[in-house]
């Protein structure tokens, strides 16, 4: 309870208004736009009276059985947001009823307020939809794709600027200048550093002004080229940073501060950042990938990112309709543009496929470092939306199986680690859960009557991706999606649920319909913090405290669960 209260001390009194606003108004029926509320569906039902065969119990009733399984009920916030069709983030009556054409959509509703909040049925929310203001700041910067000679510095300027960026191995001697060149307000530009030698930490720092007579300078940021076999070194995790009402921007902040603290060669973002489906016109996400840079860019100017996609990112394949403009095209142009993930080249292995409107996708891809192989998965472009195929429609594509095969047999290394926002399948269309529904579909090979339907439905195709995980020792998977931490075990991988890094109050309610063993959960918000050595890996769940001055630094993280994963020295 001090906790909550010191919480409200960081915020301006304009923020502390809203807030206290937010306590005093979430009643009935704003309640139902929270994630993870289960109790919400209750309050909402005397919309839908006397329509138990409705549109309403059809879109809960996600397996079309007739009832609504705890499952689908538990899943019933975010089934309730398909009845959204113009994706304003709330529901109308007509779109209750499904009487409201395309045609029909109400351009206005459900944008902000004058004063930031939104209007929902004439009532104020809090907050707004989405947490997109962020702090002035002059540039930001995201590293990316890190080699064993080269670093990208992806910059992004809010005023016309000339840059240099200077690098050395020492933090006060850094003998090589870089001109950059001037940089136009808004507009992204990818760095590349190169010329560097392997296994080695450097650091730089940016000089930037209005003329090149004049120069500023930042403060020294770092990184570390590839690392040789055997050194030991850091990387750190997030999932589902949404940005939407349920963010508090302070404990965002503070997780990435959290994890610059453990200098981490690099860090991981699970997907579900950017939530370019949630908006009235997709193209209204840009500000969300902008709010994005400057979040990452607390942490990556130090610690290159690699993203992999959510299923709020925008970009899933069967929403790519074949025309040069839809909402799958423009997210993944938009990521491209602001996010600098790894191209295949002779470090990194990936899709070289190219689309006709977005070029490389950069979806999926892998490397080596140190003694570990990391693979980032996409479950979106590939998969369909359901229909007949039920959950099979969920898949890699034959392409991205292939090459996941082929590059977990093409290394040596003693760890692996595979990265994706959920797992390939599910109970539903939710795909909630971790080891309890490792063993469906394309992930585990059977349906839901415990049927194994592999081969018939994925003829050609070796093994189930869990089997291939297990065949190649595979030491964690990493997802997301469910917001809250939870490390289960099958078959000797770990299937890590990575919680979300800045939700305002994480609780672990949801665990128990997710699939989750709830004595065995932790709420939101922290980051995973993995240590990895040539004997073992350690992984600390480093959760994330704000609040007054009562707190140093230091007590602002603090570990709420750890394990070990020895080395498997593994001999191909
Ligand atoms: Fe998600």
């Amino acid at each position: 309870m001090a906790k909550r209260e010191s919480t409200k001390e960081t915020y301006s009194p304009r923020e502390r208004g809203r807030r206290n606003q937010q306590s005093n108004n979430l009643q009935g029926r704003q309640r139902p736009e929270r994630p993870n509320d289960t109790g919400q569906l209750q309050r909402e039902q005397p919309e839908g009276r006397g329509r138990g065969n409705s549109r309403t119990f059809r879109i809960i009733d996600a397996n079309s059985d007739g009832t609504i399984s705890a499952q689908e009920l538990s899943n019933a916030l975010e089934s309730l947001m398909d009845l959204d069709s113009n994706k304003d983030g709330k529901i109308s009556k007509d779109e209750l009823r499904g009487e409201q054409g395309r045609g029909q959509r109400p351009r206005t509703e459900g944008r902000r307020s004058s004063s930031g909040g939104q209007i929902v049925r004439g009532i104020k929310m809090p907050t707004p939809l989405f947490r997109t203001e962020v702090p002035e700041h002059i540039y930001d910067i995201i590293l990316g794709k890190p080699t064993k000679t080269a670093v990208t510095a992806s910059v992004l300027a809010y005023q016309d600027l000339h840059f240099r960026i200077g690098v050395g191995t020492e933090p006060n001697a850094l003998g090589k200048t870089l001109n950059v060149g001037l940089l136009e307000a808004g507009i992204p530009k990818e760095v590349l550093i190169d010329g560097l030698k392997a296994g080695t930490q450097y650091f730089y720092k940016l000089q930037y002004g209005k003329s090149l007579t004049n120069l500023n300078e930042s403060e020294v940021y770092q990184f570390h080229t590839s690392r040789d076999a055997g050194d030991s070194f850091v990387f750190t995790v997030q999932a589902d940073s949404h940005l939407d009402f349920g963010t508090d921007p302070a404990v965002y902040e503070q997780t990435l501060k959290n994890a610059l603290a453990s200098k981490p060669d690099f860090h991981f973002a699970l997907g579900d950042a950017f939530f370019s489906d949630k908006r009235v016109r997709y193209q209204d996400a840009l500000d969300q990938y902008i709010a994005q840079r400057y979040y990452f860019g607390l942490l990556c100017h130090s610690a290159p990112l690699f993203f992999a996609l959510g299923n709020h990112d925008g970009e899933s394949g069967y929403r790519d309709n074949g025309r040069p403009e839809n909402i799958a095209v423009w997210s993944a142009k938009t990521r491209n543009k602001y996010i600098p993930n790894p191209t295949p080249n002779a470090f990194y292995g990936g899709n070289t496929s190219v689309h006709p409107e977005i070029g490389l996708l950069k979806n999926y891809y892998a490397w080596d470092w140190g003694d570990a192989q990391f693979i980032v998965l996409d479950p979106f472009w590939y998969s369909g939306r359901g229909g007949r195929d039920g959950m099979w429609a969920k898949s890699l594509g034959k392409k991205q199986y292939d090459w996941l095969k082929e590059t977990l047999e093409n290394s040596e290394a003693s760890y692996r680690f595979i990265f994706l926002h959920y797992l390939v399948g599910g109970l539903d269309n939710q795909t909630r859960g971790g080891v309890n529904i490792a063993n469906l579909y394309e992930w585990g090979g059977k349906n839901s009557s415990d049927e194994d339907e592999w081969a018939t439905k994925r003829p050609g195709w070796e093994k189930p991706i869990h089997q291939l995980l297990v065949q190649h020792n595979v030491s964690i998977v990493f997802h997301g999606h469910d917001h809250l931490y939870a490390k289960e075990e099958l078959d000797g991988v770990i299937y890590q649920e990575v919680p979300q890094p800045g939700h305002r109050s994480g609780n672990t309610r949801s665990a128990g319909s997710y699939g989750y063993d709830q004595r065995n959960v932790i709420g939101s918000s922290g980051h995973v913090r993995v240590a990895v050595t040539n004997s073992e890996v350690k992984v600390e769940y480093v959760k994330t405290r704000v609040g007054g001055t009562e707190f140093t630094a230091s007590q602002r993280r603090y570990v709420a669960d750890s394990y070990s994963v020895k080395s498997l020295n593994i001999k191909p």
